[in-house]
């Protein structure tokens, strides 16, 4: 029997750990969609060159994930070009860190509309085609952060504990049906997200984390890998 070839979207997918997830994915023999926002068409054409040079073929696809009907739009784009969308990648992420008293409301809701809306917005358009087939795989790209907050983050802590009571209900709804719904809580991993705080800031977190060093992308690429295989349909 010839093996259906998976077709992946992956929101934030030419961002840090977003492209890490689509390199491993494509050298693991999916078809890799990597979401970009409309904005950015020139990075993400550079950005699906540089692939190309490394002998990867990722297709990329403009959509502001914080937006229900452009989000609705870009996943009918992506079936269009390749007929479904077999694993999902939640990976489009910002921050706004202020501290709580310094936080406006614009800081609140960029963050949340990008970082949790989103989730609703891109997983809505390809849940009931995953029920139907009987296939899926839902993976959401939470936080530590999420779990045990953080100075400065209250927008961004929201968002990614918001992450976790998403997946554990599409867990339940989808676990009879052959869809796995699971959220990574990556630590602090070397992008341009973490390299963008202050550099007294980011000392004093990588000297509080045991392996007194932050991951790297390709590390959470590989736990996506691991979720995202047909063989481990049991974890959800
Ligand atoms: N812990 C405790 N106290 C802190 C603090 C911290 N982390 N940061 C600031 N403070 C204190 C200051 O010492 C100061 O105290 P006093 O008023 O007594 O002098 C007070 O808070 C200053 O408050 P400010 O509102 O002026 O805060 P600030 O501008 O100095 O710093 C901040 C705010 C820039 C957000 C800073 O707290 C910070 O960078 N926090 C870390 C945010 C962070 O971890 N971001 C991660 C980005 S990457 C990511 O998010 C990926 C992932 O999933 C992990």
């Amino acid at each position: 029997m010839v093996q259906q070839v998976r077709v992946v979207l992956v929101t934030g997918g030419i961002g840090g750990i977003g492209s890490a997830v689509c390199q491993r994915l494509a050298r693991d023999g999916y078809r890799v969609v990597a979401n970009h926002h409309p904005d950015e068409r020139d990075k993400a054409d550079a950005w699906r060159r540089s692939q190309v040079g490394v002998g990867l073929e990722i297709d990329t696809v403009a959509g502001d994930v914080s937006s229900f009907d452009d989000s609705a739009r870009m996943v009918q784009q992506v079936k269009e070009r390749y007929g479904s969308v077999d694993i999902l990648v939640n990976c489009a992420g910002i921050t706004r860190d202020k501290s709580f008293k310094k936080m406006e409301l614009t800081h609140w809701d960029a963050v949340i509309n990008v970082n949790l809306n989103s989730v609703f917005n891109v997983t809505k358009p390809v849940w009931e085609d995953m029920l139907e087939r009987g296939f899926g795989r839902v993976i959401n790209i939470s936080s530590v952060n999420g779990q045990r907050g953080q100075f400065g983050q209250a927008n961004y802590a929201t968002a990614k504990a918001g992450l976790h009571g998403f997946t554990m209900t599409l867990a339940q709804e989808g676990a009879a049906k052959g869809v796995t719904v699971n959220t990574i809580s990556p630590g602090y991993v070397e992008t341009a997200m973490t390299l963008a705080m202050r550099d007294d800031v980011r000392d004093a977190i990588i000297s509080g984390i045991p392996m007194r060093r932050m991951g790297a992308p390709a590390e959470i690429a590989s736990a996506v890998a691991f979720l995202a295989a047909a063989e481990n349909g049991y974890i959800t």
